[in-house]
């Protein structure tokens, strides 16, 4: 049941490509989102004033990350949420807001009480959901399916992956409906996504490297992730995989806020993971990885092929495919997945069901 490999998680891991490329061709006909897919129409999208995310966890993180590439792309506000904050704080939405929830099992108990309130409050609903026929779906006023398959693991991988390539869907639909976007951008930034899996398969066939940097990591007592917009947003992603699987303490911070306090926590040896796919942060992340390495952090950079002279400062670097940067995090992700699936293994954890932990959040 678990395809050869030894735990789930590794095994969903490796379903990444096959399960993007599903969730793609369920929303895109001859190289167009297909609206009549989730049955949105033009006048709503063009309507929209405001878009809130609401999450939890890693359905979150897609939502940290989704806000750039909405706001770039679509040049829509977008302002993301905790599903548990959002249900009590009594939010201002206006007339013409979206609220987006994103849940892979569509059951989490605070995104659907915040679904509730979103419905309560008269605005329009879409639910980007895993799980069909889950509450978060039946009660959605527009849903919006990944194909990730069943997901096992506690620790999501698949769904989370799915759940942003949708996000990115929507950004370009948006984009075009709301004349937005010229026809040869569109076209460019759907080629793009559609590489995705390719180049998700191409980390995975060489992840050895990994393997073998986890278990020099694997008794480091705290792990910063560091990195700038969609870097940091992934940074949280990867700092989550970490703590939940491995039970090491890890934290994600965007880069510049590490000198408002949180440096004075770096010592001889902490592990400082920098992430550097964003091309136009690149040397402002650099110059706060250097800081941490004269306070002295042991450094792991993350950046794309061809970027070598970051060798130069990082004492072990893993490369990801180039790509466009309002993607290039569904690429960036999966290293960070992996390091945390070889952690827990090294640590002689059970990497599927960590302590404290339900697949299913249904209690709030
Ligand atoms: O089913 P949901 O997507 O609503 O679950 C949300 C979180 O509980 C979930 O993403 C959690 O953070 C994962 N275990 C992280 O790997």
């Amino acid at each position: 049941e678990r395809g050869g490999f030894e735990h789930f998680m590794m095994k969903e891991i490796h379903e990444q490509p096959t399960a993007i490329k599903n969730t793609i061709n369920s929303l895109v006909t001859n190289g167009k989102v297909d609206l009549s897919k989730f049955e949105m129409d033009e006048e709503t999208i063009k309507s929209i004033s405001a878009i809130t995310i609401v999450a939890c966890g890693s359905a979150w993180h897609v939502g940290m990350a989704a806000q750039y590439v909405i706001e770039d792309i679509a040049g829509i506000p977008v302002r993301v949420e905790l599903a548990s904050e959002f249900r009590y704080r009594g939010p201002l939405l206006s007339e013409n807001h979206l609220v987006i929830v994103v849940s892979q099992s569509g059951e989490t108990a605070d995104t659907l009480a915040a679904l509730r309130e979103a419905k309560e409050r008269g605005v329009k609903t879409l639910a980007i959901v895993n799980v069909v026929g889950s509450s978060i779906a039946r009660e959605a006023d527009y849903v919006i399916y990944t194909v990730a398959g069943p997901e096992i693991s506690v620790a999501t991988t698949k769904a989370y992956s799915c759940q942003l390539v949708v996000t990115y869907l929507l950004a370009l639909e948006f984009a075009a409906v709301r004349g937005k976007i010229e026809k040869d951008l569109y076209d460019k930034y759907m080629a793009e996504i559609s590489r995705i899996p390719e180049c998700i398969q191409k980390i995975l066939d060489d992840k050895e490297r990994l393997q073998w940097f986890a278990a020099k990591i694997a008794n480091s007592k705290d792990i910063f992730f560091i990195g700038r917009g969609i870097d940091y947003a992934i940074g949280l992603e990867g700092s989550l995989k970490m703590k939940e699987i491995s039970y090491i303490h890890s934290e994600a911070y965007a880069a510049g806020e590490l000198k408002h306090g949180t440096i004075s926590l770096i010592e001889n040896g902490t592990l400082v993971i920098g992430l550097l796919c964003q091309d136009n942060l690149y040397e402002k992340t650099i110059s706060n990885m250097v800081e941490c390495k004269s306070r002295g952090a042991y450094l792991m950079g993350l950046a794309p092929y061809g970027r070598y002279e970051i060798e130069d400062t990082a004492d072990f670097v893993t490369y990801v495919p180039k790509m466009d940067k309002h993607f290039v995090g569904s690429l960036e992700v999966v290293p960070l997945q992996l390091l945390g699936y070889y952690v827990s293994v090294a640590r002689g954890l059970d990497v599927d069901k960590p302590r404290n932990l339900a697949k299913s959040v249904t209690v709030e």
